[in-house]
């Protein structure tokens, strides 16, 4: 990335409500990293007009600070307050829906959560990755294919859901193991398949500074029912994504505005040959799922379309780099 020309900065004296944004995106500016001052650019002058916007108080002010405070100091290796915080200001969904546009007919992505964990085992197709016996037993046959239809092998699977408390293995202080989480991978005919539970309705931690954010907003924590996905292979999209049972309360509400209607799914009752034939018990459910991944030259050149026209829209001079927008010098 090539150097600016060298940035002359002001004597930053008597520095009033009207020129502090030019002045401090000016001493911003000195990296030599066009993405980083661009975004710097951006974070400053966008605060600065909330502030601007606001009039806000030195009490909203200190509030804002003591609240990022009490989300940093709740935050552990299994309790992620900043993802939450992201979730529920919709951040998430929208840095995914820029990162990762989906072609028609495919696989839309959803919110990561904060239950993901990097401890899960990997297991054969037709395992069960639940030990909840509390559960109703869910099996579920799935297929991965690319958007021609043709199926995509060696796909690494992630699959993570609750117990049927509502609760993640991680928000048990006992967990000794994970439970309700597995890792496989797709086989030649690009399936996988495994048992688990019929997923519930859970809220999204609520005891923390999110929750009492949530509380004061008059917004419920509820999420709905759902089972996460997240499929990896090397030259294809990374695809985060989540299933979500028809007919939950929380459809339309989703406290982390994950869910979409592609995604949303209807498992049935098993009839008794194919309990047998997958030795899970009579009165089961069956869920059937097809995934389509892109590939990651399908997703870039989507991506970067996309920018280019939001851009353009927006009126501003930028141009792409490394598929990132920064400001045009030319
Ligand atoms: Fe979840």
């Amino acid at each position: 990335m090539a150097a600016p020309n060298k940035v002359q900065i002001p004597a930053l004296l008597d520095l009033t409500i009207d020129n502090i944004t030019p002045n401090t995106v000016k001493i911003n500016s000195q990296s030599g990293d066009r993405r980083l001052t661009y975004l710097m650019e951006r974070l400053v002058t966008h605060i600065h007009d909330f502030a601007r916007e606001t009039r806000l108080s030195t009490d909203e002010w200190m509030a804002a600070i003591q609240f990022l405070v009490q989300c940093g100091q709740i935050s552990s290796e299994v309790r992620q307050e900043f993802i939450l915080l992201s979730d529920i200001l919709g951040l998430s969904l929208l840095v995914d829906s820029i990162n990762h546009p989906k072609p028609p007919n495919t696989t839309e992505g959803s919110v990561l959560g904060p239950f993901h964990t990097h401890d899960a085992p990997t297991l054969d197709h037709g395992a069960n990755m639940s030990s909840d016996p509390k559960g109703e037993p869910l099996l579920c046959i799935c297929t991965v294919k690319d958007s021609n239809g043709k199926p995509v092998e060696g796909v690494k699977v992630d699959i993570w859901e609750t117990d049927s408390s509502g609760h993640y293995d991680v928000q048990h202080s006992d967990r000794n193991e994970p439970t309700e989480r597995c890792v496989m991978a797709s086989d030649g005919n690009g399936d996988f398949w495994f048992k688990c539970i019929l997923p519930v309705s859970y809220p999204i931690p609520h005891d923390g500074p999110v929750g009492k954010l949530l509380g004061k907003l008059n917004r419920h924590p509820w999420r709905p029912a759902h089972l996460h996905f997240m499929f990896e292979k090397s030259g294809w999209d990374h695809l985060i994504t989540a299933l979500y049972i028809r007919g939950d309360p929380y459809e339309t509400s989703d406290a982390v505005f994950g869910v979409k209607k592609s995604l949303i799914v209807e498992p049935q009752k098993i009839d008794s040959a194919t309990a047998k034939q997958y030795g899970v018990p009579e009165g089961s459910w069956i869920l059937k799922h097809d995934f389509v991944l892109t590939t990651d030259k399908e997703t870039e050149d989507l991506r970067d379309k996309l920018a280019i026209g939001a851009l353009k829209k927006l009126g501003l001079n930028l141009t792409l780099i490394d598929h990132l927008p920064v400001p045009d010098l030319d």
